[in-house]
């Protein structure tokens, strides 16, 4: 089985579905070029056929992102999916994910199908979307509140549809992970042909087991693992990608897999989405919260002086956090930026200055407080815009 986890980021489509967020095309591109810039296989860039900016952020995000497939959302129904199809259409890489509601509280009250009603929908909605893209993914919504024979049912049928991929959620975050995993094995051993497939799981936070729960499916045979930076999304919130890769990462020997993440572009992209979508990151946040490799108390401070290790089980510059302590605000002059800057690597001429320093008085309007790494996503974003 191969040692390889695929990442499939859903910032711009489960992320965005957080409370309060809307994201505009520009921001929505700026966060998927940051993503490819992170390394992840997959970036579901949003639901076509929601709404017509999602449509044009799918399709520019597949016009202008290279490097990661392109995933866009569809229900298992015609309209959907060459909705879908359609945005996808200028992707180097372009992956149609096709879903439908598989347990028996969401078929009986929200779709008012039978189960051979939605098997059928199923195996349709992928025959169709294979005509597209070879590339398809079927995910059973609400999966582990379903019936475990069903699901392996519908799994084998859309498989020999032409389904490459099978999403196995946990929509409501109701799993523990011990449960999660053995379901998760479960399934595996009775789809018949699932090993034609790549197996994926989608975590929800509702308990705070999302990552918990992908690690768990991770140990019993899943492969890919669907998440959001900062773990924003629906309700308390997707998998947090960052959180999946530092544990897979720093605990390789309890997991023996790898993923294709650039851990020292986390911080930044973490920043980025934070900045653009409003939604602060709790300073407890394991990985990018503000206090994560902060120490406080005497025996901490002085451990860590004499050595890094005794209370750091990473270390913050893999993850492309800069240490220090000047606070830099609105009201700060040009001055102390440059000379912040400098003290960060960038030597900008006045043109350049000129204009990062407008940027960062926009900001610091928004954000009392603008850390160092707030000014290198500021600053990379004003060099590769010129
Ligand atoms: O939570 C969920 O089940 C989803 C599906 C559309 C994959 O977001
Ligand atoms: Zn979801």
């Amino acid at each position: 089985m191969s040692k390889r986890v695929v990442i499939f980021d859903t910032t711009l489509r489960d992320g965005e579905q957080s409370p309060g967020v809307s994201l505009n095309l520009q921001e929505k591109l700026e966060i998927a070029h940051q993503l490819a810039r992170l390394g992840v296989d997959v970036i579901e860039a949003g639901f076509p056929i929601a709404s017509p900016g999602d449509f044009e952020a799918v399709s520019a995000v597949a016009a202008q992102v290279k490097g990661p497939v392109i995933a866009g959302l569809a229900r298992a129904n015609r309209k959907d999916i060459e909705r879908a199809a359609e945005a996808l259409r200028a992707a180097e890489q372009a992956r149609i994910h096709t879903f439908i509601a598989t347990s028996p509280i969401h078929m009986r009250h929200k779709l008012r199908m039978e189960p051979d009603q939605v098997l059928e929908a199923a195996v349709e909605a992928v025959k169709l979307a294979k005509t597209f893209t070879a590339d398809v993914e079927f995910s059973a919504e609400d999966a582990f509140r379903s019936d475990v024979e069903f699901l392996c049912r519908i799994f084998k049928a859309v498989i020999d549809a032409g389904a490459t991929t099978i999403n196995i959620p946990d929509t409501v975050g109701y799993a523990t992970p011990q449960e999660y995993g053995a379901f998760i094995k479960t399934v595996i051993n009775g789809t018949p042909n699932m090993d034609r497939a790549t197996v994926s799981v989608h975590c929800h936070n509702d308990l705070g087991l999302a990552v918990a729960n992908s690690l768990s499916a991770l140990e019993n045979g899943a492969r890919q693992i669907e998440c959001t930076m900062n773990g924003i999304g629906e309700r308390a919130g997707n998998c947090s990608l960052e959180e999946l890769v530092m544990a897979l990462y720093t605990r390789k020997s309890v997991y023996g897999l790898d993923s294709s993440i650039n851990s020292t572009e986390i911080y930044r992209t973490s920043r980025l989405v934070s900045n653009l979508t409003g939604m602060l990151v709790q300073p407890n946040k394991a990985i990018v919260g503000k206090n994560a490799f902060a120490h406080e108390s005497g025996i901490h401070q002085d451990g860590v002086l004499k050595e890094r290790t005794t209370y750091e089980i990473m270390n913050p510059q893999m993850l492309g956090i800069f240490t220090n302590n000047i606070v830099l605000g609105k009201h700060s002059g040009r001055h102390a930026f440059r000379e912040r800057l400098k003290e960060l690597g960038f030597e900008l001429d006045d043109e350049k200055l000129g204009k990062a320093f407008a940027r960062f008085k926009n900001l610091a309007d928004r954000k009392s407080e603008i850390t160092d790494e707030d000014l290198v996503v500021l600053v990379e974003d004003e060099l590769r815009a010129v």
